[in-house]
């Protein structure tokens, strides 16, 4: 069953998740609410956080990882990676926030990436033809793992083709008291541009409160968009 896909995005008052300090105590401990099983974690957001010089060198051949504490209840994290840029996967499994680590990529992945998710002992699903099928991967992380909940942390590329292709069931938004501005795309919603107002997404809204330092946290359930009804047949 597909889990329950969550976005959660720090954003300032008109939608942009870039250009303002977001408050990462506030951010980080409402995320830590949605006790995710699986943490969705863009490329790009990994590749430009602090770690990113670290992912880009491929360690070789490693070790065999430990047995895992089935008392660990850490998330996993599950990347879509189809451009094969991240080189040291393992370099992941050390960082404290998760117990694994799941690699996505497409099904004409090179097979350079499948042999380093080999050699790195990194589980991995492939499927899609140049990106990743998110709706097969999210199944996947269903059934491998029993995920429940899905937090996705990602900026707005990986949360627009989420979005467009029906995967997401909530979106929380801590919005920051701050304008931005700009003309490039770095929205929480980056997709192409719809031809007709129709295709926007419905919102239900499930909570709003207002935190220190004016900040508002908005969640909202997405409402599944109604399928035409199917053609009655003599
Ligand atoms: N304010 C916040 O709350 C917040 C949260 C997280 C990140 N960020 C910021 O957001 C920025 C990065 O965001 P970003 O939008 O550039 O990148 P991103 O969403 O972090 O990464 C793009 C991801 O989308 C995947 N993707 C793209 N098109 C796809 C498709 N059609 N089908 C399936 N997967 C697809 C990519 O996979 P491939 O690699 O396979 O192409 C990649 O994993 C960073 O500056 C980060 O700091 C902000």
């Amino acid at each position: 069953m597909k889990p329950r896909v969550i976005l959660h995005n720090a954003i300032s008052a008109d939608g942009r998740t870039d250009g303002f300090q977001p408050d990462l105590e506030a951010y980080y401990g409402l995320a830590g609410r949605f006790h995710e099983d699986v943490t969705l974690a863009g490329s790009q957001t990994l590749l430009e956080s602090p770690d990113g010089p670290a992912l880009s060198r491929d360690p070789g051949n490693v070790p065999e990882p430990p047995a895992q504490d089935p008392k660990d209840v850490r998330p996993i994290l599950a990347v879509p990676d189809s451009r094969d840029r991240i080189k040291n996967w393992v370099f992941l499994r050390t960082l404290p926030y998760w117990r694994d680590v799941f690699a996505l990529s497409s099904s004409t992945a090179p097979q350079e990436q499948v042999e380093r998710f080999r050699r790195q002992h990194i589980p991995y699903f492939l499927s899609g033809r140049e990106r990743v099928d998110l709706a097969a991967a999210l199944s996947s992380i269903g059934g491998r793992f029993g995920a429940k909940t899905v937090r996705v942390d990602a900026g707005g590329t990986l949360n627009g083709a989420l979005l467009r292709a029906g995967l997401v069931d909530e979106i929380s938004l801590l919005v920051h008291p701050r304008f931005v501005g700009g003309m490039s795309p770095r929205s929480v919603f980056k997709a192409d541009d719809l031809e007709t107002d129709e295709g926007a997404l419905e919102l239900n809204l499930a909570g709003n409160e207002t935190l220190p330092g004016g900040l508002v946290w908005l969640r909202y359930n997405v409402i599944p968009p109604k399928t035409a009804p199917a053609p009655v047949e003599d």
